[in-house]
């Protein structure tokens, strides 16, 4: 249990070298264990990757694959994407730098407040409200970063001295990757290219460092367990330590890091504005007993009272406010996709 004055930290236990078992809170039932997680398909991986310097040489064509990866994976790498790869790199060091070279009491000066949802700060717990799910084998810092009205960098890590003018620089890019995406996204399906985006309105914008110490029974864990991601679109790099899986045809399959490239996760506001043509992706992240491995989620969201409703007819989805629509989320758990199964005519 957390308690204000000391919360526990996923990070905190995988240290305690005297504990080669997980506490029973982690344990997952057998149904949702991953199944081999070591196991890792070598160099066939078939998750689609799009380079989007094609937008250049042929956009019927870029649209035509992007369409594709929309409809049958929701969720798709992207390579010449725009955003210098030394801002990846960068971030992923602060994470690094963060999580392992700060010390636990300073950390926790900046938890977030264990009683409401997805408030920023470091924590670990996804679900606040109930004491009877599985915990993820994670901890995690959010930042507030979009609208700039939301966004405080008093309130992140000052340490390395650069961390927070590195997260507002990302911020921004991710803005503009995320627009660019909808555009192409709204076009692949016939739509005007401001479609999606007027749809969602001005963004909601978080970026979640995250953080999976190694794990001494990762068949018996998750790191983060399966969900489909709430908001529009979710632009996440990892490190090469792999642990990401996207769920297709009944099966998990990992997604191999690639270092430069941008993976992109279409959410379910996504889903509901296409009408069902796409789909979010089903997703989850796995442990393993050796590296620690760090990721970085960047969600667009729309505003809390915007109500989204498909862009096409005749609708197959409920109209849903968002504001609603992330309560039930976060009070029900995600179990895979059922929010979003509840909200089909
Ligand atoms: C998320 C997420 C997966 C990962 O932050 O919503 O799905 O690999 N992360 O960290
Ligand atoms: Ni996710």
């Amino acid at each position: 249990m957390e308690v204000a004055s000391r919360p526990i930290r996923v990070q905190s236990i995988a240290q305690n070298g005297t504990a080669p078992q997980v506490p029973p809170e982690y344990i997952q039932p057998p149904e949702t264990r991953p199944k081999n997680p070591t196991a890792r398909p070598a160099n066939n991986n078939p998750i689609p990757s799009i380079d989007l310097s094609s937008a250049v040489r042929d956009a019927d064509f870029l649209r035509t694959e992007i369409g594709a990866a929309c409809r049958d994976w929701g969720a798709f790498h992207v390579t010449n994407h725009g955003v210098p790869p030394k801002l990846l790199d960068e971030i992923r060091r602060l994470g690094r730098t963060f999580f392992e070279a700060c010390p636990m009491d300073e950390k926790l000066r900046y938890s977030c407040d264990a009683s409401g949802a997805a408030t920023e700060g470091y924590g670990s717990r996804m679900l606040v409200a109930s004491n009877d799910t599985v915990l993820d084998w994670r901890d995690y810092f959010d930042h507030h970063t979009l609208p700039v009205s939301r966004r405080d960098p008093s309130r992140w890590p000052q340490f390395p001295p650069d961390y927070r003018e590195v997260v507002v620089e990302y911020s921004d890019h991710m803005k503009g990757l995320a627009q660019k995406l909808l555009g192409l996204i709204s076009e692949s399906l016939g739509l005007p290219s401001s479609c999606i985006e007027e749809a969602v309105g001005e963004f909601y914008q978080n970026i979640s460092i995250n953080y999976y110490p190694p794990c001494p029974q990762p068949d018996l864990t998750l790191g983060l367990q399966a969900h489909s991601d709430m908001g529009a679109i979710t632009l996440l790099i990892q490190d090469d330590v792999g642990g990401l899986q996207i769920f297709k045809d009944d099966e998990w399959i990992t997604v191999d890091p690639l270092s430069d490239a941008m993976f992109v996760i279409l959410s379910d506001q996504t889903e509901i504005i296409s009408n069902g043509k796409y789909r979010s992706a089903e997703h989850r992240a796995i442990t393993n007993g050796s590296r620690a491995r760090l990721s970085i989620s960047t969600f667009h969201d729309p505003a809390k009272t915007k109500a989204i409703s498909p862009a096409l007819e005749p609708p197959k989805y409920h109209t849903a406010i968002y504001g609603d629509y992330v309560l039930s989320w976060y009070s029900n758990g995600p179990e895979g996709k059922r929010n979003i199964d509840a909200l089909l005519i």
